[in-house]
């Protein structure tokens, strides 16, 4: 079995940095309490080590970025490399190779394997770069909305987007819009997932939709498996309407759910997916990947880009990338995610999985439980009373079992 902690977290030196933190840092950024967080100093693989000398077992992948553990060795070897070629790049100005190669790498990996398996006939699809979720969701919708000339968006209930204000609009949740709903631009309608919703949506659009965004998995929103048709009626509600699907699978992209990408589970195509998190490991980069006759409505350069930014495309993020897309193909994470997948309690698909509890209260004492137990998960849900367990996807077996009789212990849910 692995040990479980015997000192106290936060240890002192998390303690500290909280206390020094606290007086720079705009006071709504980190949370923290007698009981939280603790600082992170080193990780590998599934272990974490915070400023103190405590290890953890990371069952949050960092928000879903490590699917490949902490500090992956191909994923590390590369980056190295590449810091001692180029850091930087003029990402829309005087781009560097690896920018060529990771777009392809990414056509290959959606819109060309998806051809291959007859989902669809043409193979073709170009990418727009970005450097978190939010913004490769708001080059989706801006796709949209030139693809299609019409301005409206419909996503749904719970849904999670992002927080920049493009993307905020699409976020359904009330907390991270009411602040700033007098500048929320408005062009989303929020719908309960359901096909009458949907048409209903279309139907009183005033200007037209041109998209519809959803998350095939919706992650924060504590792990919502959509039933079997819905993906489905969506891309048949779209095709009559002529409106975009767009999947947005930053959470759920990359194996996460076991398959490469979610849309996979219902054989649906969507017109454009985003993805970031899992892509780099660690690099803050993501994607929009769009098929080409819809990506093809941007206007072709003529010496200045419409929608790009300073790091677009970084040499360092494509070097990661690159590297991280090849370690989960030879280590086939997608089975590996699937196999494993009944290991951890709570509902989900793969190594994405959500325990419901009573309420937020409790999600945040089995969190801290979990904390104390040298645990690292975290509380997700609109409510925020769904433990959310998103661990690398190179967790072994023994570590899963540890950790899911752990979570049964604080949770009283009944053994496998
Ligand atoms: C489904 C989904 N979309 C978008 C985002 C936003 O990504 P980022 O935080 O990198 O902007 C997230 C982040 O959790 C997400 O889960």
């Amino acid at each position: 079995m692995l040990p479980l902690l015997k000192t106290r977290v936060p240890g002192p030196r998390s303690r500290a940095l909280a206390r020094q933190l606290r007086r720079c840092e705009c006071r709504n950024i980190t949370f923290i309490s007698r009981h939280w967080p603790v600082f992170w100093e080193r990780g590998r693989g599934c272990n974490v080590w915070d400023a103190d000398g405590n290890r953890f077992l990371d069952l949050t992948a960092a928000f879903g970025v490590a699917s490949l553990g902490h500090n992956n060795p191909r994923v590390i070897t590369a980056a190295r490399r590449q810091l001692r070629k180029l850091v930087h790049a003029m990402g829309d100005v005087h781009p560097n190779e690896l920018k060529v190669r990771l777009a392809g790498e990414l056509a290959a990996l959606t819109f060309g394997r998806w051809a291959k398996q007859s989902k669809i006939q043409n193979s073709r699809s170009k990418t727009i770069f970005a450097n978190s979720g939010s913004e490769a969701v708001e080059a989706a919708l801006k796709t949209a909305l030139l693809a299609t000339g019409k301005p409206g968006v419909i996503a749904f209930v719970g849904a999670y987007h992002g927080l920049t204000y493009g993307a905020l609009d699409a976020t359904a949740w009330n907390f991270f819009r009411a602040p700033f709903h007098s500048q929320l631009p408005g062009f989303t309608v929020h719908v309960a997932p359901t096909e009458a919703a949907v048409r209903a949506a279309f139907r009183s659009a005033r200007h037209g939709i041109g998209a519809v965004i959803v998350e095939p998995v919706a992650g924060r929103g504590g792990v919502l498996v959509p039933p079997d048709d819905f993906l489905a009626m969506l891309r048949r509600v779209c095709d009559e309407h002529r409106a975009l699907l767009i999947a947005d699978e930053i959470f759920t992209g990359f194996c996460r759910t076991g398959r490469w990408f979610a849309v996979e589970h219902w054989n649906v195509v969507p017109d454009v997916i985003c993805v970031g998190k899992a892509m780099s490991n660690g690099f803050p980069i993501s994607a929009c990947v769009g098929r080409a006759d819809v990506m093809d409505a941007w206007p072709e350069s003529a010496g200045e880009a419409l929608h790009t930014s300073t790091h677009l495309g970084s040499p360092l993020g494509c070097a990661m990338a690159l590297a991280a897309l090849a370690e989960m193909q030879r280590l086939r994470l997608d089975e590996r995610a699937q196999r494993l997948q009944d290991r951890l309690p709570g509902r989900g698909l793969g190594l994405m999985k959500g325990v419901e509890l009573r309420d937020a209260a409790t999600c945040q004492n089995v969190v801290r439980g979990l904390l104390r137990r040298g645990i690292l998960a975290l509380n997700g849900g609109e409510r925020g009373n769904v433990l959310t367990l998103t661990p690398p996807l190179t967790i072994s077996e023994r570590e899963l079992d540890f950790a899911a009789g752990q979570i049964r212990e604080l949770t009283e849910l009944p053994n496998r």
